[in-house]
């Protein structure tokens, strides 16, 4: 789906926009830009806007023209109340408007972008926050259907106040377009069954990406995870006949003084493998693989963004969790590169086998001043934090801040968790150094424990992002029901500020 952002400072009563997008705030009256355009309409406008408009979040009412030329629709959406309105409140009207205009055959829509910003804020980040909530409203997933869904949002148009300086809005938005591919591009592969994401198949994106933005890439074939002793993660995927994947995309700018490694679990269809997940509900696992799909986004990101003074690495094991015969049994005892021996408790608790050798392997191979990881790693950290919040850990306050911070950014929520050194004891094995599940309670914590051990001294942190990465339910404004999208523009954004600190 290609999709387009421009500028407009032309007048306004000279457009001739599809559908001008204007705000509607609780108590508010009839906005004044609109008054020599209601004045053509012979008040059409205001009459309406005072008597049926609805001003609560998310509502849309569409105005047509009663003239032959000019601006074709007004399409008014509900904001509430204008002092608690922010940019996700102007994402998520943007997100609303691109859903439901899509629909009824617009094809591009023309924000009245000095309208929405939201108290104290500016006008640059409230348009970029429209054109992400278009965009990313505008999604839909059709690949598998015959008959193809013809209504599409193409663009995403933006009327400024004459004088704005339109080439650094032009920069601002191919960013933002960059930035919201790398989330598109993260619905569909999550969205994508397992039969079609597989390791070989998510190796082949990753070169493709690569290719495109020009960053390195290597994909280690089982038999070099073997050479290399990756006990852990060629364990989970021993019991499938796809074979594994361990990609690595590498952006190496000629001058650096950081390193940074992201791993990103992508386990392209977790089963459960011998402790076998009960059937209901087992087809989301085709997301299993969204932190490392998140990776690819990032990096294919870094690659035409070109963030200055670091090395990026994104890491990702690819595997298939499924029980064949030859698959990890519980009791099991594997070791990961470093000759860390794990008992295979629970073969459902794949992930975090996976990412200890990926972290393992990043800290051995580039020794990075930090490592994050991004996985759709428990079902306990959604039950703590909900499906729109993601956990992190981390002991380093740099870390936290700037993920903090890019989660305020985006919109992609996240909640600091405690690295709770007591549950520690409940990783401990009879006959290996770890087990790989503690008890039933406090299950992220242990996990993100369990992750630690492989970070030794080098800066960590872990995102649990099963809840938001998953939507099971319909779409919430501009985040569609399957697979978010959720992780590239968290991850951009945290290491832009990472960068910066
Ligand atoms: N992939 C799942 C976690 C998950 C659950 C992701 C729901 C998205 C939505 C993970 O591999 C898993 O199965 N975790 C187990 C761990 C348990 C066996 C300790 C879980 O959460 O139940
Ligand atoms: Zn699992
Ligand atoms: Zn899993």
């Amino acid at each position: 789906m290609s999709f387009t952002a421009k500028i407009h400072t032309d007048n306004l009563t000279q457009a001739s926009y599809h559908a001008l997008v204007v705000p509607a705030f609780e108590n508010s009256a009839f906005p004044r830009l609109l008054g020599e355009i209601d004045k053509a309409w012979r008040n059409a406008l205001s009459l309406s806007y005072k008597t049926s408009v609805p001003t609560k979040e998310g509502e849309i009412t569409v105005i047509p023209s009663p003239l032959q030329k000019g601006i074709k629709n007004i399409v008014f959406i509900g904001m509430g109340i204008k002092d608690d309105s922010t940019y996700e409140t102007v994402r998520r009207a943007a997100g609303n408007v691109a859903r439901n205009v899509r629909k009824r055959n617009i094809s591009r829509v023309c924000f009245l972008a000095e309208l929405f910003v939201p108290p104290d804020a500016d006008l640059e980040q409230t348009c970029v926050a429209l054109v992400e909530g278009a965009r990313l409203g505008s999604y839909f997933f059709d690949r598998f259907k015959t008959e193809k869904d013809t209504h599409t949002l193409d663009a995403a148009e933006l009327h400024l106040p004459q004088g704005v300086k339109v080439r650094e809005y032009v920069a601002l938005l191919d960013r933002v377009l960059t930035l919201t591919t790398a989330s598109i591009m993260a619905r569909d592969w999550g969205n994508t069954p397992g039969n079609l994401a597989t390791p070989t198949n998510l190796a082949q994106l990753a070169r493709d990406v690569a290719g495109e933005v020009k960053i390195g890439c290597k994909i280690l074939e089982r038999k070099d995870c073997e050479k290399a002793g990756m006990g852990a993660y060629l364990g989970v995927s021993q019991g499938s006949h796809q074979p594994p994947k361990f990609i690595i995309l590498d952006y190496k700018p000629g001058r650096f003084s950081k390193t940074i490694c992201f791993v990103g679990k992508a386990v392209t269809f977790d089963s459960g493998g011998i402790c076998l997940k009960p059937a209901t509900d087992m087809e989301w696992m085709k997301a299993d693989m969204c932190g490392g799909i998140s990776v690819i986004g990032l990096m294919r990101t870094v690659g035409l963004l070109k963030p200055s003074n670091a090395r990026v690495i994104g890491i990702i094991p690819a595997c298939e969790n499924m029980p064949g015969g030859s698959a990890l049994k519980p009791g099991d005892i594997i070791k990961t590169i470093t000759g860390k021996s794990i008992e295979v408790i629970n073969t459902d608790a794949e992930g975090r086998l996976t990412l200890a050798d990926g972290i393992e392997f990043a800290i051995r191979e580039y020794r990075p001043d930090a490592v994050v990881d991004a996985a759709t790693l428990t079902g306990a950290c959604v039950i703590a934090l909900g499906t729109d919040i993601a956990g992190f850990w981390t002991d380093d306050e740099k870390i936290a801040s700037a993920l903090n911070r890019a989660a305020s950014d985006t919109g992609e929520r996240v909640w600091r968790m405690p690295f709770e050194k007591d549950y520690l004891e409940l990783l401990k094995s009879e006959q290996a150094d770890l087990r790989n599940v503690g008890t039933k309670w406090g299950g992220a914590i242990t996990a993100a424990l369990f992750l630690r051990e492989f970070a030794g001294e080098t800066s960590y942190c872990h995102i649990d992002i099963a809840g938001p990465a998953i939507n099971d339910s319909g779409w919430k404004s501009y985040i569609p029901k399957g697979a978010t999208g959720y992780g590239p523009r968290l991850l951009y954004h945290f290491l832009e500020n990472w960068l910066v600190d």
